[in-house]
């Protein structure tokens, strides 16, 4: 796991950016994974703008969503669908349906979620993995408790995770739906390198564990210590809590430009 410490989500946006248009580079049909939050809107920014100035494209590109909310309308603007839409796939120039997610409107949502897992699998499978980390220690919606083990499957969020999303709900707590479909822990280990970004004091906990802790899954995201390639990239308040953070800081001044993440 590389740990890199910079000062705020301008710079962690910037080096997530360069590594996705290099992957592009090598691979312009690369499959990405999408998440949604606040945290990857610095990544799409910088990306939207690479794109509109020539330097990037995603024209061959595929992308699939981590999770969705069950139980909301296709229109509302809070469907992760829509956000992703609105934040980042309408803004760069995507073919037509080249963005997937799991289908929270189904009538069947466990046929939904095995149909989502093959078409990622017919896709060749994810090259970069765009992710959040939650406050009680989720990646996608893998609450606390998930199977470290888990595919696609429908969960019930957190009240904690609720009450976090409620911003985006109006403050209405329950507004917030109580299901979701995300992808599994294993599902998102399949990917072949993952960058999970976080900022702020509110994340501090959760990115402890994630980076120093014991693996539980109690704190979902621990698994990712078993995956061979994952960059955490992180602003100053998030690593507060981080016992080797001179350590990694040290790392990333020492690295060579040319090795990427
Ligand atoms: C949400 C999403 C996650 C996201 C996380 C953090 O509930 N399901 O994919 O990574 O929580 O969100 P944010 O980046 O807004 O802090």
């Amino acid at each position: 796991m590389e740990v890199i410490v910079v000062s705020d989500a301008t710079e962690i946006g910037g080096i997530a950016a360069d590594a996705i248009s290099a992957l592009l580079e090598r691979k312009p049909d690369a499959v990405l994974g999408l998440a949604t939050g606040s945290s990857p809107v610095a990544v799409y920014d910088e990306l939207a703008r690479r794109c509109d100035a020539g330097r990037v494209s995603f024209r061959q590109a595929r992308g699939f969503i981590l999770d969705e909310y069950v139980g909301l309308p296709a229109e509302h603007p809070q469907r992760y669908r829509n956000v992703i839409d609105a934040a980042f796939v309408n803004r760069v120039d995507f073919g037509p349906g080249a963005v997937d997610g799991p289908d929270g409107t189904a009538a069947d949502l466990p046929a939904a979620c095995a149909a989502y897992e093959d078409a990622i699998r017919a896709a060749g499978g994810v090259n970069l993995q765009i992710l959040g980390i939650g406050t009680d220690g989720h990646i996608a919606f893998n609450e606390p408790g998930s199977s470290l083990a888990s595919r696609t499957r429908i969960k019930t969020l957190t009240r904690q995770t609720r009450t976090d999303n409620a911003r985006f709900f109006g403050d209405d707590l329950d507004a917030v739906p109580t299901h979701c479909l995300t992808q599994g822990l294993a599902t998102i280990l399949d990917a072949r390198h993952v960058i999970l970004l976080a900022t702020g004091r509110h994340k501090a906990e959760a990115v402890h564990h994630l980076v120093e802790g014991a693996v539980s899954a109690m704190w979902p995201a621990t698994i990712l210590q078993h995956h061979p390639h994952v960059t955490v990239l992180l602003d100053d308040a998030a690593a507060r809590r981080l016992q080797l953070v001179d350590y990694y800081r040290e790392t990333y001044r020492a690295k060579p430009d040319w090795q990427g993440i």
